[in-house]
């Protein structure tokens, strides 16, 4: 495994559960060190005892040398990364051809590639270029099998998918029959749970999972804009949403309103879709309109807090829960508070906040005027407003009578729908919340 990032700890890791030998290559060495001295270098819950099973069992192991780590192996995966593009939104695939040139030159003999990473469609048939330009004599396969496991609930998402995809280089005579029966043995326990394995071709394994999160994306910014005509309209955005959701070709997931979908897969993904569709000459319009809303929402949602603060924040106090692009991981990619949090710094407001997993990553992102407090109550400490961002569990169950007590003002900024309307109205605050009526709901 190529990467031991969020993708490629978390899959490495499973894939030793499932009972398969992995060997985990990470460049980094800070994060390869955490790994080494069996710390955990991302937030995600349940992995570091599922790391530290495999490890004990001596089927999982860390290091930076790619041609130890290859020797003899029936597959070799690639979990780096693909941010975006400066500029044209397309991914970045240049860690993809690195790492592609490193397995090439150091393979010992015949070679199954994998793609976990998400890569722009055409990535498969470039990758089997640059092997055979690198290494001429080395026999090889390529497949796509991309990762559809979502921050926080990475294992179960892994362990129990909807779907494994596996593409394959359909031209090549012999080679798919030898890289499915491959992918077969290791995805064996998948069969087993009766899980649908779907083999496709490289090019359409590859669109599959920028169509997968982009249509999840777009559903998303679908009900965030019916949520903001609700506040017009005086409807209720949760009764929507559950009702739309009961038809079943709609499905109730993906439909919480917030203030837009951030993380390493969305934002990137959906930018990347819309260069794809640009560059075939067939634009996918409801995505470029996807992306457009979303990165207007977020800025539109620091315009709402300071409205609500009366249309100045200078030298108010804001406490903040929450700052990770959702809850359960630290992770910090694209978070709508580097936005929100960013504008409102910037119109000089003094900003307390908190967050459960993400205050380390955050640091290095969000502005440096920021102060980070010891727990969530203490953001309330003599502010003005308390905005929420992220919904992790524990904010839910806050009391409204200790975040009073702590704070100068009576505002309260839900962008995640965590309380009642009417909870936090008796308390004596002044709420406001995304796409609901400031009462409770019937
Ligand atoms: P990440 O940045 O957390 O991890 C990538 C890791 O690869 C880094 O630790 C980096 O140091 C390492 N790396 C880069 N080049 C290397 C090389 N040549 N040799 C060894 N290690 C190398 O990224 P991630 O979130 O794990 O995402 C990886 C890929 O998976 C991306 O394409 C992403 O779009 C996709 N993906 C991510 C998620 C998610 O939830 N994070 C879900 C599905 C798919
Ligand atoms: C996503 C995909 O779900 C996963 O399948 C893919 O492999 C990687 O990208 P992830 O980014 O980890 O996973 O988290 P996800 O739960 O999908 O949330 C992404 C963003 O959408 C977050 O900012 C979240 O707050 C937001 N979101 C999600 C909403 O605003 N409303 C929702 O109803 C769901």
């Amino acid at each position: 495994m190529i990467g031991g990032g969020y993708v490629g700890l978390v899959s490495g890791t499973c894939f030793a559960e499932f009972g398969t030998d992995v060997a985990i290559v990470e460049t980094n060495p800070d994060r390869l060190a955490a790994l080494r001295e069996g710390r955990i270098p991302i937030y995600e819950p349940g992995l570091d005892r599922l790391v530290e099973d495999n490890v004990a069992a001596g089927r999982l192991t860390f290091g930076d040398d790619i041609a130890a780590a290859i020797k003899g192996v029936d597959a070799v995966f690639l979990a780096v990364g693909t941010p975006s593009r400066r500029g044209d939104g397309q991914a970045d695939t240049s860690y993809v051809h690195a790492a592609v040139k490193q397995v090439a030159r150091a393979a010992d003999g015949y070679t199954l590639i994998v793609t976990k990473s998400t890569v722009p469609v055409g990535t498969g048939r470039e990758i089997a270029r640059i092997v055979r330009e690198t290494r001429p004599d080395l026999d090889f396969d390529i497949a796509s099998n991309p990762e559809f496991l979502r921050e926080g609930n990475a294992i179960q998402d892994f362990m129990r998918p909807d779907r494994v995809i596996i593409g394959i280089d359909e031209s090549r005579p012999g080679g798919a029959t030898r890289a499915q029966d491959i992918l077969r043995r290791l995805y064996r326990p998948l069969y087993l749970l009766e899980t649908p394995i779907v083999f496709t071709g490289l090019e359409t394994a590859e669109l599959i999972k920028y169509s997968a999160n982009s249509f999840l994306a777009m559903k998303i910014t679908f009900i965030n804009e019916i949520a903001d005509l609700c506040e017009k309209v005086g409807a209720n955005v949760t009764d929507v949403a559950r009702s739309i959701g009961l038809d079943g070709r709609i499905g109730k997931k993906f439909l919480h309103p917030s203030p837009g979908f951030g993380g390493s897969c969305f934002p990137k993904d959906t930018r990347a879709l819309t260069a794809i569709g640009r560059k075939a000459g067939s634009p996918v319009r409801l995505i470029e309109t996807t992306v457009a809303v979303n990165e207007a929402r977020m800025q539109a949602m620091a315009e709402r807090i300071i409205a609500f603060a009366g249309g100045d924040v200078r030298g108010m106090t804001i406490g903040v829960l929450g700052l990770t692009f959702k809850p359960e991981t630290d992770d910090m990619r694209e978070a709508a508070s580097i936005t929100i949090l960013g504008q409102l710094d910037g119109a000089g407001a003094h900003i307390r906040a908190f967050d459960p997993a993400g205050m380390e990553t955050a640091r290095a992102v969000l502005p440096p005027g920021v102060t980070y407090c010891g727990d969530a109550v203490a953001v309330a400490e003599g502010a003005d407003i308390v905005v929420v961002l992220t919904e992790w569990n524990e904010f839910r169950s806050l009391s409204p009578d200790k975040l009073k007590k702590r704070m100068k003002g009576r505002r309260i900024a839900d962008l995640r729908n965590i309380w009642d309307p009417q909870v936090m109205r008796e308390a004596g605050f002044e709420y406001i919340s995304l796409g609901r009526p400031e009462q409770a709901d019937i």
